[in-house]
């Protein structure tokens, strides 16, 4: 069982039991994020690219609870080169194991520079994340890709978190056929309503994923859902 906590925007909070895993922790400047001081004592933080709205508060954050940095290589060295003791490098399409399972590193067709810097954060990404016995894919900001068909080909996907809110990312319509090519059993939306840019329907999502076998479930900032 996982306990997947949606902090608001990009950010999940992930605790299987033993480790907490937080995913784009953008909490300063956030004015939906929902998070405790509890919740912010980490393990692990895993940032998807870059921009301030999914680097965040990550830096801070990983000094204050000596958590792990995991992100592409270029990310985790500018965190080294921050103070922080713990990184972690990956890149596209490779994987490693650790304490709470596994990550691995999937395209992702997005920007990427460093906070709110010009420089260049390498390529953005997403995650699938196996830990507590499940199969999670956060996608990070991205379009829709053909590539998905692959994602869901080579991991059965218990649950995937989508940016549905556009502009930026893929919007509903874009969000509902990656379904199609991911074939999750559930997925959670996000990315959508954290600034009027972004607002959406996110009841919308779920009804139009029904027919394709996938349990929408929209969780507000600071609400849980426990997946098994
Ligand atoms: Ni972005
Ligand atoms: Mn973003």
């Amino acid at each position: 069982m996982v306990k997947v906590t949606f902090v608001g925007h990009a950010c999940f909070l992930l605790d299987n039991g033993a480790q907490k895993i937080l995913i784009d922790p953008f909490i300063t400047g956030n004015p939906v994020a929902k998070i405790s001081e509890a919740q912010k004592k980490i393990d692990f933080i895993l940032i998807s690219h870059g921009h301030g709205d999914h680097l965040g508060d990550a830096i801070g954050l990983a000094k204050k609870s000596d958590a792990m940095i995991i992100s592409n290589y270029e990310i985790a060295t500018y965190c080294g080169e921050q103070g922080v003791q713990k990184t972690h490098p990956l890149h596209i399409g490779g994987g490693h194991d650790f304490p709470f399972g596994s990550l691995k590193l999937t395209i992702a067709h997005h920007g990427s520079t460093l906070g709110n810097s010009n420089l260049y954060g390498g390529e953005p990404a997403g995650f699938i994340i196996r830990t507590g016995g499940k199969v999670i894919y956060h996608a990070g900001d991205t379009g829709l890709f053909l590539d998905m068909k692959l994602i869901g080909e080579l991991d059965k996907i218990d649950l995937a978190l989508l940016p549905i809110g556009g502009n930026f990312t893929m919007d509903i319509s874009d969000a509902v056929k990656a379904v199609e090519f991911l074939s999750p059993r559930k997925a959670i939306p996000m990315h959508y309503n954290t600034f009027d840019l972004i607002a959406c329907n996110p009841v919308k999502f779920v009804n139009r994923i029904k027919p394709l076998g996938a349990e929408g479930i929209v969780l507000k900032p600071g609400e849980s859902y426990d997946l098994s």
